[in-house]
């Protein structure tokens, strides 16, 4: 089955505080999505990419890689659920791998995991297991209790889904007004059981300052280990 990437660029970067968007930071010797695009480009099965950037978005024209064949643009929309939408307008049939703007150091072995553990009605996301010790707070800075770990995650993007499937699951989820934060917690929501295909803790999303210090080290690292 044919599979298409959806890179949602469509962010302000709040957290990140920069004077432009965190995508378009120099990261490495180029920006932050052109790494994003590069390593999705680099695998054999994804053979084209939709990216939703914002309506006055004046630097994906600037980059080089916006010349690129297999990549097209859509205009984004008012939360990161609404530029996957938008995204997956363009999309008919299929598989879609969505795969967040901000996360640069995506290795080939996490996608093979995913795309692999994706091949079922379910879908599947990377994710990886959590390490510190949790607290569940009463919401006034004070602990109620201690939650296991064991079973918990932190979700990581790409998450892999059956394009329709997908699609009904976040208009549905957005007409609710629910939260929608990733792929998985709407397909969730419409009764879908993801599979967690643990994946590399240096999948990193950049999303505070410190963050892109971490990713230039991941990605000099990744070069290295490739040469
Ligand atoms: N995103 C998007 N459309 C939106 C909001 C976010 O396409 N309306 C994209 C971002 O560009 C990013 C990804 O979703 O690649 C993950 O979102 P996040 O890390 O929250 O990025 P921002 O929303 O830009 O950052 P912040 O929340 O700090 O403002
Ligand atoms: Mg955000």
């Amino acid at each position: 089955t044919p599979l298409t990437a959806i890179v949602p660029a469509a962010g302000v970067g709040k957290r990140m505080a920069a004077d432009i968007p965190k995508q378009y930071l120099p990261l490495a010797g180029r920006t932050v999505l052109e790494h994003t695009l590069s390593r999705l480009l680099e695998h054999p099965a994804i053979t084209r990419i939709v990216v939703a950037t914002g309506e006055q978005d004046e630097w994906f024209p600037t980059l080089a890689i916006a010349r690129d064949t297999r990549i097209e643009r859509v205009i984004g929309g008012r939360e990161r659920a609404d530029s996957v939408l938008n995204a997956l307008a363009r999309v008919d049939t299929g598989r879609v791998l969505v795969h967040d703007a901000a996360r640069p150091c995506l290795h080939r072995c996490d996608l093979d995991a995913l795309l692999t553990a994706a091949d079922q009605p379910q879908g599947a996301i990377l994710a990886c297991r959590v390490r510190d010790t949790m607290k569940r707070g009463d919401g006034r800075g004070a602990i109620m209790e201690s939650v296991s770990r064991d079973e918990l995650w932190h979700a990581l993007t790409p998450q892999c889904f059956a394009t329709g499937p997908l699609r009904r699951a976040l208009s549905a989820a957005l007409r609710q007004g629910l939260a929608i934060t990733d792929e998985a917690s709407a397909m969730e929501w419409a009764g879908f059981h993801p599979r967690l295909v643990e994946g590399r803790g240096d999948n990193i999303k950049i999303t505070r300052p410190e963050d892109l210090a971490l990713a230039a080290f991941f990605l000099q690292q990744m070069i290295e280990s490739e040469t």
